[in-house]
């Protein structure tokens, strides 16, 4: 097995474990989920849609989408077999879930009039290459709409913690279609708490491939916030149409 193919199985284990405490948890994706399914209900698609979701969850952006398109055929997927299972528990509707690699997409032969995803695209290895390929299945007319985070998202926990992982920038996103940004900020009584907050929403890898701080440097990082921490959401909201 190679590094990358290491990793990933990684990312889909610590977001398998963490598929049950999720939702309780995730209140800033929740709000970014549903920031994401206004932009996209305001998008004219055809009758019948083909959407695909990359990195669905538990289905914080389907449920919410679902509603808006229910004459779609439905196309739900993630790395992750836990986050799937959650999702097709809370999923009304008929729909087709898969186990997938949204940066190795296996459904390359079918057409879509919407791709989406909410907060997956952070976790790829190589976003611009993903973004490629992904626009190579969108149908004529079509449209992939996503939000990722961005270069400034949580910048004061990362001047403090080397392993933190690093955003791609809004510019370089720009590059493939419209992009909106919008910050926002979620404040923790300490980091600790913050920490655990990543935990349970199985966001607290940390950057590739690199191994967990001693207890000692891992204190050494806490400690300018033993009275609380404010992080930043820098979010991107992208619009790409074939
Ligand atoms: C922060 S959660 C967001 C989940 C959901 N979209 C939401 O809005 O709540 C990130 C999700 O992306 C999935 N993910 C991470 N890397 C992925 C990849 N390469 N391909 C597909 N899904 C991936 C994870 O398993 C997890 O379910």
């Amino acid at each position: 097995m190679n590094a990358s193919a290491g990793l990933k199985m990684d990312v889909a284990a610590t977001f398998s474990a963490a598929a049950d405490t999720y939702e309780q948890s995730a209140d800033a994706q929740r709000q970014i989920a549903g920031a994401l399914a206004a932009r996209i209900a305001a998008t004219t698609l055809p009758q019948h849609p083909r959407i695909l979701e990359i990195g669905c969850g538990t289905g914080f952006l389907s449920r919410e989408l679902q509603p808006h398109f229910p004459n779609a055929a439905w196309l739900l997927t993630d790395i992750s077999e836990r986050m799937l299972t959650r999702c097709k528990a809370g999923f009304s509707g008929d729909a087709r879930f898969m186990v997938m690699d949204g940066e190795r997409p296996s459904c390359a032969t079918e057409q879509f009039d919407l791709i989406c995803a909410s907060l997956s695209f952070q976790w790829f290895d190589d976003l611009e290459t993903a973004l490629e390929r992904l626009s190579g299945l969108l149908a004529p007319g079509g449209h992939l709409m996503f939000a990722t985070l961005a270069t400034d998202s949580f910048r004061e926990w990362r001047d403090a913690y080397p392993l933190a992982r690093a955003y791609t920038s809004v510019e370089t996103l720009r590059r493939f279609g419209d992009v909106d940004e919008e910050r926002f900020t979620r404040e923790y009584p300490d980091a600790l708490t913050f920490l655990d907050h990543w935990r349970q929403i199985g966001a607290h890898l940390p950057r590739d491939g690199q191994r967990p701080l001693s207890p000692g440097a891992l204190r050494r990082a806490l400690r300018p916030f033993e009275t609380g921490i404010a992080v930043t959401y820098h979010v991107a909201y992208g619009h790409i149409k074939r």
